[in-house]
């Protein structure tokens, strides 16, 4: 049997007390903000799960073609022992990864905030690989990370593009701490949406069948049940825009008419008007320089940029300098 470990860095009730924090600061600002993470709950995590097969959404099939072409080139460069993936979800793509830096690679460290994703995840892997040693951690990476003492070199991946979800001012705090858990010449591999014609970054956040919608919407259903609120998502439209000065997409849920929302765990009475919108979610998209730059910044120097045949994503692998 190999090891499978499973470790929450945060307290039992610490998801409960972020979630409460969060939403007590988010909808009593103006304008109204909610953090994305909290929409991977179960459904949330399969709801996420059915994005990534739909027509309009393409990077999830962007980056699985970079990784798919470049897995040797990553473990040839980084020889890892130990692969790290933040937001690892259902770790579906890091298959490619995890085949490519078989026998050198002993132990596969997922993190992510869904316990469901992870437990389900593992055990999958462990079915297929079962000489790789899983430590699979529950954490919030935005938070700061302790790693499990795992051998090195390291290679920490953060996949997906999730890393546009982070405000620039986080993104600066984030990648110092990945910077924090790697030794000089251990890697980073990020992958990154790029910019793009907005039609088809709009259409990639407001799919046809309204997957992306009832995605969006489920923040609403999960603040419901943690914390007795009366959301109800009927009164809410989904709305996705780009804002082309950032450079990202924002999702937000737009009130349909008066209505106000009682949060009891909060002893709160949230009031919006016709039109208010709370801002759910951002997705930056980059450019190769940007990316350079706030690599540089946290003491990462990039080391290769690859994107897909059609230009639509890239991968980064950086190194710590
Ligand atoms: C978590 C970064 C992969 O921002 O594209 C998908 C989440 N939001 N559709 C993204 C998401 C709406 C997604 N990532």
């Amino acid at each position: 049997m190999s090891p499978f470990l499973l470790t929450r860095t945060l307290p039992e009730d610490a998801t409960g007390a972020d979630l409460r924090a969060d939403v007590l600061h988010g909808l009593t600002r103006t304008p109204k903000v909610l953090p994305p993470k909290w929409f991977y709950d179960a459904r949330g995590s399969d709801l996420f799960e059915e994005i990534t097969r739909l027509p309009e959404y393409y990077p999830t099939r962007a980056e699985r073609e970079i990784l798919i072409a470049r897995a040797p080139e990553i473990a040839a460069a980084t020889r890892a022992r130990t692969l790290v993936e933040l937001g690892s979800g259902s770790s579906e793509k890091t298959r490619h990864l995890l085949d490519a830096l078989v026998p050198e690679l002993g132990s596969y460290v997922p993190v992510d905030v869904s316990e469901s994703a992870l437990t389900a995840a593992a055990s999958a892997l462990l079915d297929e690989r079962p000489e790789l040693s899983v430590h699979a951690l529950i954490a919030d990476f935005t938070r700061g990370l302790a790693l499990p003492g795992t051998p090195g070199p390291r290679l920490v991946a953060f996949l997906g593009g999730t890393i546009g979800n982070l405000l620039p001012d986080e993104r600066t705090v984030f990648l110092k701490s990945v910077r924090s858990l790697l030794a000089p010449g251990d890697a980073l591999l990020l992958g990154t949406d790029l910019v793009k014609d907005e039609r088809t970054l709009v259409a990639a956040y407001d799919d046809a069948q309204g997957v992306t919608a009832a995605f969006n919407k489920n923040v609403l259903a999960v603040i419901d049940r943690e914390l007795g609120a009366d959301f109800d998502p009927d009164d809410f439209d989904h709305v996705a825009v780009w804002d082309r000065g950032h450079e990202w997409i924002e999702m937000r849920l737009r009130a349909r008419t008066d209505v106000t929302v009682k949060i009891r765990e909060l002893d709160l009475a949230v009031s919006f008007e016709a039109g208010e919108e709370i801002r759910t979610e951002i997705s930056a998209k980059f450019r190769r320089d940007g990316v350079r730059r706030e690599l540089a910044g946290a003491g990462l120097d990039l080391r290769e940029w690859w994107t897909d045949e059609a230009e639509r994503f890239a991968l980064s692998l950086a190194v710590a300098v």
